[in-house]
């Protein structure tokens, strides 16, 4: 069977089976050509949130099958591949963050959206990378304990200098490779092309964008520009995407070892067989456990209106 075949019998069975599709940007780009939505964090919770099918399938990682469940219990969530995890969502562990607000209890706890649901039970609100600066804007604390990303609320501090950050040591394995010598060797490789870079990259290298901004606002930005040559400095699956879509630009990875291996474990052979009930996991959560992490995405939804 042809990669062609496949997509066309999951594009069948989906539509007699009522499922939806979601998948992530990092997706690949043949998962996506299946989907029925294509996203970034907060683009898929607003949608998880709307789609009419009682089978969702969530090709991303865990925490993001996770928000679909705590948005819609009444579905049947799937996540497509069950190795796909993120190991920033793991780097907090509840009792770590029960003791740190014990320490700071006149803070607003502030988790970005990829965190376990069981640490979502212990925040007052989640964000995303595309809607942390608007949502911290609007919350009415000025002192807030923001977890896990240090290099994403490094960012969030420099937009929003009124507000007070506390963090905690935490990051995105995958951004954290890129280095300012990545930068420098791009630079000098491609020296009229603009530099577009994902907030969960290190300070140093954010200081050197044209553009910082999610997955999505990436993708936007290099498709409205004028210029014709781009460095990625997020996830690489960008990169291809970003080909696929402007042929006649030019896209090039800041460093060849922008890969995060969870958002690539998912495969279209999985995405079939997950349609076919034969594979994926569906994602079971207590009543409790949906009712108390639903509160912060919740209030991330109010604030970011
Ligand atoms: P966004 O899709 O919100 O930019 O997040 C990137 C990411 O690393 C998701 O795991
Ligand atoms: Fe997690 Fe980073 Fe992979 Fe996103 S890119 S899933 S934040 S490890």
């Amino acid at each position: 069977m042809t990669v062609k075949e496949l997509q066309e019998l999951i594009i069948k069975e989906k539509k007699e089976r009522g499922i939806c599709i979601l998948a992530h940007a990092y997706q690949r780009h043949d998962i996506w050509e299946v989907a029925d939505y294509i996203g970034d964090s907060f683009g898929l919770s607003q949608e998880a949130a709307k789609v009419p099918e009682n089978k969702v399938i969530m090709c991303g990682v865990r925490f993001m099958a996770e928000t679909v469940k705590m948005l819609s219990p009444e579905k049947q969530v799937y996540l497509a591949n069950p190795i796909a995890g993120c190991p920033m969502a793991e780097q907090i562990e509840p009792e770590m963050l029960a003791a740190l607000k014990a320490e700071n209890p006149d803070h607003t706890v502030v988790a970005y959206i990829n965190t376990t649901a069981e640490l979502k039970t212990l925040c007052d609100v989640a964000v995303t990378s595309s809607s942390a600066v608007k949502i911290i804007r609007n919350i009415e604390n000025d002192k807030i304990l923001f977890v896990p990303d240090c290099n994403l609320g490094d960012w969030i501090s420099k937009q929003i200098p009124e507000k007070s950050l506390k963090m905690v040591h935490g990051g995105c394995p995958t951004h954290l490779r890129l280095t300012l010598a990545d930068v420098e060797k791009a630079r000098a490789a491609h020296p009229g092309a603009k530099i577009l870079i994902h907030p969960e990259s290190r300070p140093e290298v954010v200081l050197e964008a044209d553009f910082v901004g999610s997955t999505t606002e990436i993708m936007a930005f290099a498709k409205k520009s004028d210029d014709k040559e781009f460095i990625i400095a997020t996830e690489n699956s960008i990169v291809e995407h970003l080909q696929f879509d402007c042929p006649d630009k030019s896209f090039y990875p800041l460093s060849k070892d922008c890969v995060c291996h969870n958002m690539q474990a998912t495969t279209l052979v999985d995405v079939y067989r997950t349609v076919m009930g034969l594979g994926g996991e569906e994602i079971l959560m207590s009543d409790e456990l949906i009712r108390d992490s639903r509160k912060c995405i919740d209030a991330m939804l109010e604030l970011g209106k």
